[in-house]
């Protein structure tokens, strides 16, 4: 057990999961949030897909290494809040338009190869222009929205995780080149310094706000989910630009476009809405009569390399874990364990070891 004072600044996905571990571990733990509804968490489909994803590298091992930590992970959520998480092993089918195009895919090595007749099996009514697929029964996806979420927050209380909503981290503060504090603004605009030696910056596509140096930018992304009539789709199709993410109840979660030039501009499109339609009738020209339900937006924090930042930061007692992109929801299990292990001093594994290495934060300078 340890008696550390951490601050985690972010209360999305990545901050609520790191003040769980912690807190489970015998933290003390401060959430600083400035707006719920901001978070990533709330906005992503959920897939658990490095492979369906076609990760390479580094960020493939990093997604495995999450993957399998998952269901663990899931059962601590779930036994401390009494919530569902909504984790469901769907598996992932990738369509191509021909099996050449199938086997050069960067992770087919570790699906199943599929010809027409069987995708159709998968996938009743895939357009016929989809020739061949790849299975990835290893891959699946979790209710992050409605769910996870929730089921997190609520494991986060249960544990005694403090929570200050509505304040907005201005500054971090340093004393002889280390951090000793932030300064905070409150919903009244009230300043406030809050002493710690340990902080996580967890502000997802906002953390270069708080730290310029940090490679970290939005990368917007649109989403609609649609309601099926029952059993119309029981695997997740992950497309060229666009995926269909069925959950338990036949909602359909379909995303995302990918707008980096959008900046930090807020809203629905008409064009995004319309890319949108036009992936879901290339994949399944049925779903096009699916009635939408909700259509929403958010902000994916992406880095150069589309990897995570992750360790020590640029001040001693920082520690970063942001710039996850389109996988903060596969990789926060790992996420967590490489940070709370990190700033608890436990005894790390040498592929935690290099990990951290790998996803340090000053590695594009190289
Ligand atoms: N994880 C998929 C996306 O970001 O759209």
């Amino acid at each position: 057990m340890s008696n550390e004072q951490v601050l985690i600044l972010g209360g999305g996905l990545m901050g609520l999961a790191i003040a769980h571990h912690l807190a489970r571990r015998g933290c003390s733990v401060t959430v600083l949030s400035r707006r719920r509804n901001e978070a990533a968490g709330f906005v992503a489909a959920g897939m658990l897909a490095p492979h369906a994803e076609g990760l390479t590298g580094d960020l493939l091992r990093l997604g495995q290494l999450s993957l399998e930590r998952i269901p663990r992970w899931v059962a601590q959520i779930e036994a401390d809040s009494g919530l569902p998480c909504g984790l469901r092993a769907t598996g992932i089918v990738v369509p191509f338009k021909d099996a050449k195009e199938r086997d050069r895919y960067a992770t087919a090595a570790f699906g199943e190869a599929l010809n027409r007749q069987r995708l159709e099996q998968l996938l009743p009514g895939i357009a016929p222009d989809w020739k061949a697929g790849l299975l990835f029964d290893q891959d699946g996806q979790i209710d992050n929205r409605r769910q996870l979420m929730r089921a997190l927050e609520s494991a986060c209380v249960d544990r005694g995780v403090n929570f200050q909503e509505g304040v907005e981290v201005l500054n971090l503060l340093k004393h002889d080149g280390r951090l000793y504090g932030v300064r905070t603004r409150d919903s009244e605009g009230l300043l406030s310094t809050l002493t710690c030696t340990k902080a996580v910056l967890c502000s997802g596509a906002w953390s270069a706000q708080l730290l310029p140096e940090l490679p970290v930018f939005p990368v917007k992304g649109q989403m609609v989910s649609l309601q099926t009539p029952r059993g119309a789709l029981r695997h997740v199709i992950f497309g060229p630009g666009t995926y269909l993410v069925p959950r338990e109840d036949g909602l359909v979660v379909v995303g995302a476009t990918s707008e980096p030039e959008a900046g930090f501009n807020e809203g629905l499109t008409p064009q995004g809405q319309k890319s949108l339609n036009q992936g879901i009738a290339a994949l399944l020209p049925d779903a096009v009569n699916w009635p939408p339900m909700e259509r929403w937006w958010g902000f994916r924090p992406c880095t150069p390399d589309e990897g995570p930042l992750l360790g020590q930061g640029p001040i001693p007692g920082l520690w970063l874990a942001c710039g996850h992109h389109r996988n903060g929801v596969l990789l926060a299990a790992i996420t967590t364990e490489l940070l709370a292990d990190a700033i608890t001093h436990q005894a790390t594994s040498s592929e935690a070891t290099r990990m951290l290495h790998a996803f340090r934060w000053d590695r594009f300078a190289d």
